[in-house]
């Protein structure tokens, strides 16, 4: 049986949690199991810790965690191993979670807000997979060193396994059979060793497994040009951890507001994946019924589509958020008056249409 954990959190996590458990409630999907549990701020109220041992056990236990947001000023002053954010690490460590998947997505209703021309963002629908454990942030030797002439030297190290490159290309090949079938794998294989090798092994496991995907390669700064340019030549892009910080960013932003936007982390098949808003708790709404729950809304149906197996109800949600908006709802933040439950009030009257 399938089991979705709900860890809202702080701040508007609660608020834009709940707006995903109304639309869960709506769809009532045979054989899941719904449970919650107190993650971040709330935790740390609750029980001295951001993170407990039963929290994190029934997390590795399920099959899909949906998150909302955690942090805020009141536990700013907390020791650094009990603060909400340490809650989230340890979760994330725990769940060995080293593919970040960023859609991007510009529905109809919202092109015009775009920084980019509507005829070339309209129907946006890509999905970066980023490799989040390795790569030049986590590589070694780094540090800052004086050299003997009295200079000061930082360095990093850019490091990548073929281990490394072959699991996170196994989730984007997989992400991609779900998706329109092809992948664009971006280094700079033309100035970089750990490009070369990453190139390679994404080849070799694309001939050995994944044939039936279209897979090709793009240098970096060519993608940047592209994401501007033709972003909608994209299906999924699968790129390593540096190159996908700022790649995502730029398109994700391109599509509108930060209260849109979902995301996801996944580890090996079949282990749970976490999904949550790019959002934080946003103390400076928090309380009001301001959030835009979309983005909570939208990575429930990632977890839909990517681990709960309900493609079908992905689409439904997915539909009905689109079809919500083309009526014209809106929250603050698009501009217009709803309340975080007005907004999903209009999102479940869709749903069910
Ligand atoms: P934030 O994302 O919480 O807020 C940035 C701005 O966007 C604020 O003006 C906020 O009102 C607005 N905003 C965010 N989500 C919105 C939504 N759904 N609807 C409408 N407006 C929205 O980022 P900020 O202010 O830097 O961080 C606030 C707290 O959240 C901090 O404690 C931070 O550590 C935490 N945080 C937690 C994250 C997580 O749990 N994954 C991620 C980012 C920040
Ligand atoms: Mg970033």
């Amino acid at each position: 049986m399938n089991s979705l954990l709900l860890l809202p959190g702080d701040g508007i996590g609660p608020e834009v949690t709940a707006e995903s458990r109304r639309i869960l409630d709506a769809l009532a999907l045979p054989g899941l199991a719904i449970s919650e549990a107190p993650f971040g701020g709330a935790s740390i109220d609750a029980h001295g810790v951001p993170l407990t041992a039963e929290a994190e056990a029934a997390a590795l236990a399920s099959t899909a965690v949906l998150m909302g947001a955690v942090g805020g000023p009141k536990w700013a002053g907390v020791s650094y191993d009990i603060r909400p954010e340490a809650g989230l690490l340890r979760l994330r460590t725990a769940m060995n979670v080293f593919a970040n998947l960023r859609p991007a997505r510009c529905f109809a209703a919202l092109a015009s807000a775009s920084t980019l021309k509507p005829e070339v963002i309209e129907g946006l629908d890509l999905l970066f997979v980023r490799e989040l454990v390795g790569g030049v942030y986590f590589g070694t030797p780094r540090g800052i060193e004086t050299l003997p002439n009295g200079e000061r030297r930082g360095f990093n190290t850019q490091s990548y396994t073929s281990s490394e490159i072959r699991r996170v290309g196994v989730t984007a090949f997989e992400l991609a059979k779900l998706r329109a079938g092809r992948v664009c794998s971006v280094e700079k294989a033309n100035v970089m060793e750990s490009g070369v090798l990453w190139r390679e092994e994404v080849t070799r496991l694309h001939a050995e497994r994944y044939a039936e995907v279209e897979l090709s390669h793009m240098y970096a700064d060519n993608c940047a040009m592209q994401l501007v340019k033709a972003p909608r030549q994209f299906d999924v892009i699968l790129t390593d951890n540096l190159f996908g910080d700022l790649l995502s960013d730029l398109a994700a932003m391109s599509t509108g507001s930060l209260g849109m936007l979902p995301s996801a982390a996944l580890g090996e098949a079949g282990k749970p994946g976490l999904y949550e808003p790019i959002h934080g708790s946003a103390p400076d709404i928090a309380g009001q019924g301001l959030a835009n729950p979309c983005a909570s809304i939208l990575s429930l149906a990632m977890a839909l589509r990517y681990s709960l197996g309900a493609p079908e109800a992905a689409d439904r949600v997915e539909a009905a958020v689109e079809a919500a908006l083309n009526a014209g709802a809106r929250t603050r933040d698009l501009g217009g008056t709803l309340s975080t439950r007005g907004m999903g009030d209009a999102i479940l009257a869709k749903l069910g249409a």
